[in-house]
């Protein structure tokens, strides 16, 4: 048994007495699970290598995906000059970028700061390369869950803290996620409740080039970012999970469910009968029986029932949403993948999501990555 397999993980309340507890351990190079606004983060100090060397192994994460860091909200003197302040502790680094595009990324800050974009900016003396797996840049993100700020505000350094889920899993949106699958190897979860946006932060980069580069699309949406910046994010291209040293954070086939995760080509209404007999196909090649199928929103009982006949079996259905809300889908989308993966089905299929705008484009991004395309039949 690995040391990171040997712990008896306690679960305690984001109160006065769990947010100083979880201080204690992150004050002695130790690593905690802490609620966030998007997803449950494990963390240690940024400023630490050995924190950082036991994210890195109870989540057997690859040595190559840098970690975001955390830090709190500033003192009220500070204002204006939190960049300045971000250089005098160490986390980012004043040279490496145009002046211009310093005073953007102070736009952001101010815009979205506490909340869920995450700049990634040139790296600061404090911060050691494993942290950020070798890359001179550092994301840098001020949560705006009570208890994240509380923790961060009382300690004297910042949390560097990715997702707190066994590599490549479904990001965990509450404590019990967290201890389904950290359980065992992390001393203790702060348990604040479940995440109110459900998907990660958004990731921008400022580039030399002048332009502000979307690495991850995420709960602050993209048509938001772009109206601070007064023009639309440049997008990054998605990257095959083989080439994924040179690109991290855009990792292919990740928050991957267990079971074959497959997408439907059309929302349920306007499946085919080929549609349904390429369903049946994927059902046929599970090693399980039983399918069960993520909706974005529900449907009338005539559209699940004449799914039903024409597999000539029944489903269990999972649903985001009463409408389609995006904020509603969003907060439930990882909930949905575990209790899907956890239902018994052999084999899953979700909706394409309705749309790229807003929300619905992290959605997407984010079930893309956890599925394959139901191949069409000829
Ligand atoms: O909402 C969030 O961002 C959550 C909460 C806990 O804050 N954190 C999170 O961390 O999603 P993680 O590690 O699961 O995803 C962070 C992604 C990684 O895939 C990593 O590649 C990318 O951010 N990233 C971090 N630093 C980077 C850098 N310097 N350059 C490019 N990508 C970076
Ligand atoms: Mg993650």
């Amino acid at each position: 048994m690995s040391p990171a397999s040997a712990f008896s993980t306690r679960v305690v309340a984001a109160d006065e007495a769990g947010i100083e507890e979880t201080a204690a351990i992150l004050r002695e190079d130790g690593i905690a699970a802490i609620p966030t606004e998007t997803v449950y983060g494990l963390a240690g100090n940024a400023f630490s290598f050995d924190a950082a060397a036991k994210i890195f192994e109870a989540k057997d994460r690859p040595s190559f995906d840098p970690l975001i860091v955390h830090i709190p909200p500033p003192p009220r003197a500070v204002g204006k000059r939190l960049i300045k302040w971000l250089w005098d502790w160490g986390v980012i680094h004043p040279h490496g970028l145009p002046v211009t595009q310093w005073g953007r990324v102070s736009a952001l800050m101010d815009v979205f700061w506490p909340g869920p974009l995450t700049i990634v900016l040139p790296r600061g003396d404090r911060i050691p390369e494993i942290v950020t797996a070798g890359l001179p840049s550092v994301g840098v993100r001020m949560p705006r869950h009570p208890a994240a700020a509380s923790l961060l505000r009382r300690l004297d350094f910042p949390l560097a803290a990715p997702s707190a889920n066994p590599f490549g899993r479904i990001s965990p949106t509450s404590a019990g996620d967290v201890m389904a699958g950290l359980g065992g190897r992390i001393p203790l979860i702060l348990d604040g409740g479940p995440c109110e946006a459900g998907v990660e932060s958004a990731i921008v980069q400022p580039l030399l080039t002048g332009r502000i580069r979307l690495l991850r699309p995420g709960a602050a949406t993209a048509e938001e970012i772009g109206r601070v910046l007064g023009e639309p994010l440049e997008l990054a291209p998605r990257i095959p999970v083989q080439e994924a040293p040179a690109a991290p954070g855009m990792l292919e086939n990740h928050y991957a469910p267990e079971r074959p995760l497959w997408m439907l080509p059309h929302a349920l209404p306007e499946l085919s009968g080929m549609d349904r007999r390429a369903m049946k196909w994927a059902i046929s090649q599970a090693q399980r029986s039983g399918a069960a199928v993520l909706a974005f929103r529900r449907h009338d009982g005539g559209v699940r029932e004449s799914l039903e006949a024409g597999l000539g079996m029944p489903l269990q259905w999972f649903e985001l949403s009463e409408d389609g809300d995006p904020v509603q889908c969003a907060r439930e989308l990882f909930k949905a993948l575990r209790a899907m993966d956890g239902s018994g089905a052999g084999t899953l299929f979700c909706e394409p999501p309705p749309g790229q705008a807003g929300l619905m484009y992290a959605i997407g991004d984010r079930l893309g990555r956890a599925s394959r395309p139901l191949p069409a039949l000829c």
